[in-house]
């Protein structure tokens, strides 16, 4: 669905000499009625309900408790039993089987007054038994609907016991690799954050919420969360209007057009203001402009930690300022449970606000169907976890999302990837090749150990036993020296090594893990320089949850593969991808960093008024002067690897990029091409060609960026707006179309509204975000 255009606009255009005219209504986007919470026939039902409800038991429907493993914080509390029967409790989390759900649920159905169900919640994040790559990885497959079928199989899993609520996708942009939850998101781009987020929630929900197997979804953290200053966790955030409307905001509209039942408030102060206390994003931007009709819920204790912030001198005020701005469920604080009776009572907090916060939950209970069926069939619990098509996914979504880094010859002959059969014998060397956690990635559900298939079981079936040896070297984080002398003697013998180094998937990598060094751990370094030192033929295969900066690893290391933290198919999907059975398609969804110094680092940026690049196509400086530009005095500004790079073991030649369209007519959310007379006459496009220059057959991730230059407010340097999956045969070429909607040239302008402008406009075809040669075009007034 397009994004909503806020501002009523005309202008004409003049369009390789074709004038155009587009309009930009002022008009709500209705999400999608199929998901639930907006069918208007539940209103009845909760308003009938609402209407027998005393005080205490609307606010209880606020309450939600963590009762299982905790994912916070402990709040101390025990008595959940007592609380449900009296009807203090409207939501649980961090309970994960059939059995407890079905027995809490009781309680509520069976014991309460009105016997409302409660809704039982997870952070199902990259699966739930069956565990997927990291987020950061399903991101960098290019590919939403597989990442949709990957959260529909998280919502078959964790729905067979009991749990109809994930706290995912989380939908927060990452600039900044020290940033521990860039792994859980969809990397830097808005327009790539915004096709992510709206196929997990459309994998989650189901086609219909109330079908027993949908879940409902959460786009968090609503806002900014992934700008903490200088990349650590919970850290404040100063996020313009602007930057906020174009970068920040977009993957959560996607998320709420795509019918998200529910959004969770950041821990981040935003502007000064933190977000779970912060009506401008809560309820003028989410309620008033966008129309959402779910469930606020607060971050995990993020109402009391409202008095941290400095906004709220007790938990008493904590609990006003956070319902007040909009957060209809306190998780985890208890802070509603102890206040909010006592702020209506005092006339503080109207009983109106309460019963609207209410109507949300309730709204989605119905929806979901709970009331109709609030337990689960216990004995159906099993047969639900580890499909084989289940399987066969996280497979394909790990080969998807692995990155082709480098992959250079060794001796002047091919790439040493793909590996050959013939290989001879291959030393397998590093911590990661055998760690079963780290493959299961920071939020691993229900995800165990024993159903990880590991990079060394995998590469002991493909090649024998006999033709492997595997050293781990060092530890992660620490080693000896024998341990290293063995590893380096045994790479000495080998004929290929294969090295596995990087970070602790489940300790370095999600909430908290921010790190400030962004290099190897441990003695990871002096390893990886005494294998290259053999002079064997190195692959280095990385495994880590963000962009790790090794800048000798790069230069010196012939291939390198992100492999990012595989999830339980890690062992099969890597073989194959070494072997060539799988070729890389993956391209990565952050610029990966030289040095932790350039952080934060996007290829969006605005342009600077003294850019170094001088290929910019304003730069007045025109390569006359390298003194007064913006730059480093020790480092390059580009990064490592652009945003969009990754290799294949194909290569891909563009032709030029060409633009066809005359007449764009756009009128609030359509957009229509009309030739002179009026008439739809298709569509503006964009095209270029793409041929397969190598000798294998491959397939590319093809994207389309735009520039728009003479506006009231800049913009970037590049923007992505579309991205298409070819499949081409060696020697094959492809005309590769794309549409331009009047949303990919609009903007967040100085006067605070979404408007088409005049404008100069680059738009480029190309392989990643640094490569290709523009195509241009005039919007004139
Ligand atoms: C805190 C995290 O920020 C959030 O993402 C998660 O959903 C909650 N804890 C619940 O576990």
């Amino acid at each position: 669905m397009m994004r909503m255009l806020c501002a009523t606009v005309t202008f004409s255009f003049l369009l390789a000499g074709y004038a155009l005219e587009v309009r930009s209504d002022a008009t709500a986007s209705v999400p999608d009625a199929r998901t639930g919470i907006y069918d208007p026939s539940l209103d009845t039902r909760v308003e009938a309900l609402l209407g027998r409800m005393t005080l205490e038991e609307k606010v209880g429907q606020l309450v939600q408790y963590s009762a299982g493993q905790p994912t916070g914080p402990g709040t101390g509390r025990t008595d959940y039993e007592d609380m449900i029967a009296k009807g203090q409790i409207g939501a649980l989390f961090n309970i994960s089987t059939a059995k407890e759900t079905n027995a809490y649920q009781r309680l509520a159905v069976e014991k309460s007054r009105l016997k409302i169900p409660l809704v039982f919640g997870l952070d199902v994040i990259h699966g739930f038994r069956t565990i997927f790559p990291v987020p950061l990885a399903l991101a960098s497959t290019w590919d939403p609907p597989l990442v949709e079928q990957a959260a529909r199989v998280a919502a078959r899993e964790a729905s067979a016991t009991g749990i109809r609520w994930t706290f995912s996708p989380m939908v927060d942009i990452a600039r900044d690799a020290r940033w521990g939850r860039i792994t859980e998101g969809a990397g830097e781009d808005p327009y790539l954050g915004s096709e992510m987020a709206a196929a997990y929630v459309r994998g989650y929900q189901g086609t219909r919420l109330d079908a027993p197997d949908s879940l409902a979804a959460t786009a968090k953290h609503f806002v900014g969360y992934g700008a903490a200053e200088g990349g650590r966790d919970y850290n404040t955030t100063e996020i313009s209007e602007h930057t906020l409307r174009q970068i920040y905001l977009p993957p959560f509209r996607a998320a709420v057009d795509a019918g998200a039942a529910t959004i969770m408030s950041a821990f981040n102060s935003l502007n000064g203001i933190p977000t779970s206390a912060n009506p401008f994003i809560l309820r003028q931007i989410l309620r008033e402009e966008w129309g959402f009709r779910g469930v606020v819920d607060s971050d995990w204790e993020s109402v009391r930690e409202l008095i941290h912030h400095g906004v709220a001198i007790d938990r008493e005020t904590a609990a006003l300022k956070a319902f007040m701005a909009g957060v209809d469920l306190d998780m985890a604080s208890s802070v509603y449970h102890d206040h909010l009776v006592k702020l209506v009572s005092a006339g503080k907090v109207p009983e109106a606000r309460i019963d609207d916060s209410v109507r949300n939950v309730l709204r989605l209970k119905f929806a979901l169907g709970l009331f109709e069926r609030p337990y689960v069939d216990e004995a159906r619990e099993h047969d639900a976890m580890l499909r084989p098509d289940g399987l066969a996914l996280a497979q394909k979504a790990a080969e998807r999302s692995f990155v082709l880094l480098k992959n250079d010859s060794v001796s002047g002959d091919a790439p040493i990837l793909p590996l050959s059969d013939r290989a001879g014998r291959i030393a397998l060397i590093g911590p990661l090749a055998d760690d079963l956690s780290s493959a299961l990635g920071s939020w691993a559900g229900l995800g165990k150990v024993e159903d990880v298939v590991s990079f060394r079981t995998a590469l002991a079936r493909r090649v024998g036993e006999q033709n492997l040896v595997h050293h781990k070297g060092v530890g992660i984080t620490e080693g000896s020296d024998e341990d290293l002398a063995a590893a380096v003697a045994a790479a000495a013998k080998a004929d290929v090594v294969i090295l596995t180094l990087g970070e602790d998937g489940g300790g370095m990598t999600g909430e908290a893990t921010s790190r400030a060094f962004l290099g190897l751990p441990g003695r990871q370094q002096e390893l990886l320089e005494k294998i290259v030192a053999t002079g064997k033929p190195v692959v280095l295969v990385l495994f880590s949850g963000r962009p790790l900066t090794l800048p000798w690893a790069f230069e010196k290391v012939p291939a390198v593969l992100a492999a990012w933290l595989p999830g339980i198919q890690a062992g099969p999907a890597l073989v194959r991808t070494l072997y060539g059975e799988s070729s890389p398609t993956g391209k990565l969804v952050v610029s990966w960093p030289r040095s932790v110094g350039q952080l934060p680092l996007y290829y969006n940026a605005l342009n600077t008024g003294r850019p170094a690049d001088k290929s910019d196509l304003t730069n007045p400086l025109g390569g006359a002067d390298d003194t007064y530009v913006s730059r480093y005095l020790d480092e390059r500004n580009d990064p490592r690897f652009p945003f969009g790079f990754g290799l294949s073991y194909t290569t891909f030649g563009y032709g030029p990029t060409k633009i066809d369209g005359s007449r764009l007519e756009a009128s609030g959310l359509t957009a229509k091409l009309r030739d002179a007379a009026g008439r739809d006459e298709g569509v503006l496009t964009a095209s270029a060609e793409v041929t397969n220059t190598g000798s294998r057959p491959g397939e590319e991730v093809v994207q389309l960026y735009v520039r728009l230059i003479g506006t009231s407010t800049s913009q970037p340097v590049r923007a992505l707006k579309g991205f298409q999956r070819i499949s081409l045969a060696p020697g094959e070429t492809k005309k590769v179309t794309f549409t331009l909607e009047p949303d990919a040239l609009a903007l967040w302008n100085d006067r605070n509204q979404w408007v088409v402008e005049p404008a100069k406009v680059a738009v480029w075809i190309s392989p990643d975000s640094a490569h290709g040669t523009p195509a241009t075009l005039q919007i004139l007034p």
